[in-house]
């Protein structure tokens, strides 16, 4: 499939949007620095694979945030247990979450796997592994080139 660019100059602090890339749903997720500092401080032992040791990322995304810049993440939103979408739930403590003590993240109600703002999932939920980080780029402060 081919490359896609995403205009991300009108995404808001907090926010999400979602591209196609072959096929697939790509969020860019625009974190705030509260939402930054929750995700670098997380309790990693409530985590799977905290580290990404599972290469669900390519190899020059490193760190807690998983991304290139750390406001911007880029995250296939496909479940990585049977396929679905996870909800994007990035309050602590957000509603139809299915769970008490929810820090903010990402929820697949399809069979409630849970993932933190980094798409790393959590112990004990059917995800076997992290969110995919797809293969990316900044061409510029505002356009990213995905794939
Ligand atoms: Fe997401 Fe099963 S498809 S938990």
């Amino acid at each position: 499939g081919a490359p896609v660019q995403a205009d991300v100059s009108k995404l808001e602090s907090g926010q999400r949007m979602t591209v196609e890339w072959r096929g697939k749903p790509v969020w860019i997720i625009n974190r705030t620095p509260e939402m930054i500092e929750r995700t670098e401080g997380f309790d990693t032992s409530r985590l799977a694979d905290p580290d990404s040791e599972e290469p669900q990322q390519p190899a020059y995304i490193e760190g807690p945030l998983r991304s290139i810049k750390p406001e911007i993440g880029v995250i296939v939103g496909i479940c990585t247990h049977l396929g679905c979408s996870p909800l994007y739930r990035p309050e602590p403590d957000a509603e139809g979450v299915g769970t008490d003590d929810w820090p903010g993240g990402f929820f697949c109600p399809c069979h409630g796997s849970r993932f933190d703002l980094a798409g790393r999932v959590f112990r004990n939920v059917p995800a076997p592994t992290n969110l995919e980080v797809p293969p990316y780029r900044f061409d510029s402060d505002e356009l990213i080139t995905v794939g």
